[in-house]
């Protein structure tokens, strides 16, 4: 009973909110223990609001079901800042996420009988009991303890997203989303490097530079941090004196007055990572459609792992697209940046020669093979370079520069290949003759 009322309270608090009066009041609110969400109950809110209303903590739709995270309130398409458990499959519309009495935050589904705790990493709440919680007017979700310190917050655990006010600490990443609506684990990250080093790789890859392609070029410095602060400066600062050591963007005319814009930092579902700007509109009352300040890469056809293996990344109507190299097929015609897989047969190699009559060259022009080369050698012409593929049992592709006469052989799978009319370079492709059978 007691619980119900507090959630009346609650109710009433939330529908207090919004309008311009209620923007303005920034002192929080705190959620308290028996408070819960419910994904489309109407006895339960669905999200826990900021002060402002700016920000919002809940369930928000994904796929058939539900997530949690924390969302930007007022704009058109739905901007999602944080998840929880953001590979967890979607809960449905019974789950429940309640602030036990013992301090947990617990989310639970019926239909699936168990529960899942919000936090992972060291600083989880099961650490030490909470005694309240906060939806912060920064974006910020955090669990407070009996006096009133913070024990765990969302800031401390970003996925793809960086606010103003947050901090990417040595030795943290930014992963980006797999897609707009599925906010799971995506195909890059952005390590914020010991070596101070901001540098932006291809997922799954080995994190070497020739999966990486972008970074800030700050190694000589070591344990610097990466800070975002309210009025849109993107810099890069030493993680003890915080005195700055690069600026990647710094938005002059905001400077002097704070006017209720948001800024946030996202490594994007390309690969690129972008400082946006979500400028408040007083007289809607919502947020005005994000503005792009910064980004890390001009072109986004630099972006490494784009296309999966064995494709190429090519721009279609200036959409980028994924195309298969020539002997394979696509592993998922629905899903073209999951790469190809090879559709013939391979033949043995035999004494380390390769079985030429089973194979044949294929040429294409103006592609770039972007991983790095097991053999690297001047030859006079492709043909020679085409030939010295074929018989090599390891080549599964080869480059050859017209310019610097450079022949580049590459094993299988082939990664990081796009094709760019801007390069006059051509590539050869070694396939077999005998079909694979499905
Ligand atoms: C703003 O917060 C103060 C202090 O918590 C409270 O008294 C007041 O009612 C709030 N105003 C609005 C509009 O919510
Ligand atoms: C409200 O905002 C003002 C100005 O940003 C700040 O000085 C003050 O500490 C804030 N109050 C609370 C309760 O957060
Ligand atoms: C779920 O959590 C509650 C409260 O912590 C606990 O009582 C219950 O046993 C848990 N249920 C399962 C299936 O883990
Ligand atoms: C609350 O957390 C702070 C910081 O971790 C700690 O110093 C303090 O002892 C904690 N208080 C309680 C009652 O657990
Ligand atoms: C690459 O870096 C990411 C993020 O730091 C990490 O999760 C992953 O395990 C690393 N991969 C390898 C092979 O080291
Ligand atoms: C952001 O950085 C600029 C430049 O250092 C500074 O003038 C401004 O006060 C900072 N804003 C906030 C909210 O920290
Ligand atoms: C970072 O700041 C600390 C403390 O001021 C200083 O000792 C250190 O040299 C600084 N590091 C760099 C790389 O500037
Ligand atoms: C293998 O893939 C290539 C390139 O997509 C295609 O042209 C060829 O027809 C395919 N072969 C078979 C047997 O499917
Ligand atoms: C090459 O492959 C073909 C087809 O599999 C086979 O018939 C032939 O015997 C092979 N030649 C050698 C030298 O292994
Ligand atoms: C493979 O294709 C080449 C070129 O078309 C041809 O000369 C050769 O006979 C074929 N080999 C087999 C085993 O089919």
């Amino acid at each position: 009973m007691a619980s119900n009322i507090r959630i009346v309270a609650f109710l009433l608090s939330v529908f207090s909110l919004g309008g311009e009066g209620a923007r303005q009041n920034n002192s929080t609110q705190l959620i308290s223990p028996g408070s819960s969400l419910s994904p489309i109950s109407t006895h339960h809110p669905s999200s826990w609001p900021s002060p402002s209303g700016n920000f919002a903590f809940g369930f928000y739709e994904k796929g058939a079901g539900f997530a949690i995270g924390i969302w930007l309130e007022g704009t058109d398409k739905q901007t999602i800042v944080w998840t929880a458990n953001r590979d967890d499959l979607p809960v449905t519309s019974n789950a429940m996420l309640r602030l036990t009495s013992d301090g947990k935050l617990v989310l639970s589904d019926r239909e699936q009988q168990k529960n899942l705790t919000v936090s992972t990493g060291t600083n989880s709440p099961t650490d030490s009991a909470a005694s309240s919680a906060s939806m912060l007017d920064s974006g910020d979700f955090v669990l407070y303890n009996k006096t009133r310190d913070v024990i765990w917050e969302s800031f401390n655990h970003p996925t793809d997203t960086l606010l103003g006010g947050q901090i990417l600490p040595v030795g943290g990443s930014l992963f980006s989303s797999l897609s707009e609506n599925d906010r799971s684990t995506g195909r890059f990250h952005l390590d914020m490097q010991a070596d101070g080093n901001l540098v932006l790789y291809s997922a799954n890859s080995e994190n070497s530079s020739a999966d990486s392609y972008w970074s800030s070029g700050t190694f000589v410095q070591p344990k610097l941090q990466l800070y975002l602060n309210a009025t849109g400066r993107l810099v890069l600062i030493n993680s003890t004196s915080w005195e700055e050591s690069k600026v990647l963007y710094d938005d002059e005319s905001s400077k002097t007055n704070y006017d209720g814009t948001i800024y946030r930092a996202t490594i994007d579902v390309d690969g690129n990572f972008r400082l946006y700007s979500h400028e408040y509109d007083k007289s809607t009352g919502k947020f005005q459609p994000s503005v792009t300040l910064w980004q890390a890469l001009a072109d986004p056809c630099d972006v490494k792992g784009f296309c999966g293996l064995n494709s190429y990344y090519t721009l279609y109507d200036y959409q980028p697209n994924c195309l298969c190299l020539p002997g394979t097929d696509y592993a998922d015609f629905d899903q073209r940046t999951l790469g190809c897989l090879r559709n013939y047969t391979k033949v043995e190699c035999n004494d380390g020669k390769e079985n030429i009559s089973s194979y044949q060259m294929s040429t294409m022009e103006n592609m770039v093979l972007e991983d790095i080369a097991y053999y690297e050698a001047q030859m006079p012409t492709v043909k020679e370079c085409s030939r010295s593929c074929l018989e090599d049992c390891n080549c599964g592709a080869a480059e050859f520069d017209s310019g610097s006469n450079l022949c580049a052989k590459q094993n299988l799978p082939l990664r990081y290949v796009r094709r760019d009319p801007k390069e006059s370079i051509t590539a050869v492709f070694k396939i077999g003759n005998i079909t694979a059978k499905i």
